[in-house]
């Protein structure tokens, strides 16, 4: 049997992504085979498509992209007696594959989907929610009462960055254009600063706790950022290494997120809970995934969006 998917066959533009025919894989020990719903597109697909990513996360060519997973179980491999035919399921998987009608899945990464929502938008959750979670909660330790600029919250990453800083309690400073300030506040941001528009220092009245930045950056605007924290405070990235202000006693630091089963559980409960909303800004098919990649390569896209077979 044969199933489509979209794979990169070489390292350069999005045309190297071919929508094609591939036999369908069978679930081994420890496996499931899970019928996609929906992947999501991160913009480190790009990257890696570009062959920038080569020197600490090589991949053999052809490669199908796709780290998120939301689907249903449509069969069962040895060893994962906790699922069934039909369960719905959530996962990031580490060997990625998700850009097809069927991928195998280690079930020991997939955790139940949320019920509350459309099965494909669970897609959104897994790398961008973990991400913000370990972003927030872990290298940001944000608190109650500290004030935290969220830098790039019109992403996929941001939209859960200032949703889970805002359940901590923090006063939420994020950064957006035009097209996402709507979005951002409706995420509980507490102001905004149109990056488009002003350097994001010279709009902050006093300095804040803590920095936590989505974005590439470039020198100049890193040093920027990096003086809006005040002494003592820290900075996390989860893009470019953002360097302290010198002699501030500013902690730095550059995360890379880990897969982490029990923490996307909680995240599934918080969307289950409508504590967490998904920002789902379009969905496009898996045939079109080329245009997709083509879209972030313009920085065309915002929020999160889904890839449907
Ligand atoms: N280290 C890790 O483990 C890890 C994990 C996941 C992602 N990442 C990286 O984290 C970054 C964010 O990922 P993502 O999925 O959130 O990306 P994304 O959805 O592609 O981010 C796009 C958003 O970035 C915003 N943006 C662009 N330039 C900006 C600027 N100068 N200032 C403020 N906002 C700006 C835009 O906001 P507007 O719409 O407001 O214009 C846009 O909505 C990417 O570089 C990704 O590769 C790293």
């Amino acid at each position: 049997m044969t199933m489509k998917t979209s794979r990169i066959h070489a390292f350069g533009d999005a045309s190297v992504i071919r929508y094609e025919d591939v036999p369908q894989p069978r679930p081994a020990g420890g496996e499931v085979l899970v019928r996609v719903a929906a992947t999501s597109f991160n913009p480190t697909e790009a990257a890696l498509r570009a062959g920038l990513l080569q020197a600490f996360l090589p991949v053999d060519l052809p490669y199908t992209p796709g780290w998120d997973v939301a689907g249903t179980v449509a069969e069962t491999g040895p060893g994962t007696a906790g699922f069934a035919v039909g369960d719905r399921v959530v996962g990031r998987l580490e060997a990625a594959g998700a850009a097809a009608e069927y991928v195998r899945a280690p079930g020991a990464l997939l955790v139940p989907a949320p019920a509350s929502v459309p099965l494909a938008h669970a897609a959104a959750l897994p790398l961008a929610g973990l991400t913000a979670w370990q972003a927030v909660f872990e290298h940001g330790k944000v608190t109650a009462g500290q004030r935290v600029l969220v830098n790039g919250a019109g992403g996929g990453v941001g939209g859960f960055v200032t949703q889970l800083a805002k359940r901590a309690g923090a006063e939420v400073i994020a950064t957006a254009g035009a097209r996402s300030t709507r979005a951002v506040l409706r995420q509980g941001a507490d102001h905004v600063i149109d990056y488009t528009a002003v350097p994001v220092a010279t709009a902050l009245d006093r300095p804040v706790d803590i920095l936590l930045n989505l974005v590439p950056l470039s020198p100049h605007d890193a040093a920027d950022l990096a003086s809006a924290v005040r002494a003592g405070g820290r900075i996390v990235s989860v893009a470019t290494p953002v360097e302290p202000p010198v002699e501030a006693g500013v902690k730095a630091m550059h995360m890379v997120a880990r897969n982490d089963v029990a923490q996307l559980a909680e995240l599934v409960a918080l969307v289950d809970a409508g504590e967490v909303t998904l920002d789902i800004s379009a969905s496009h098919p898996l045939a079109d995934l080329a245009d997709v990649h083509r879209l972030s390569d313009a920085g065309r896209i915002r929020g999160k969006v889904i890839i449907i077979p």
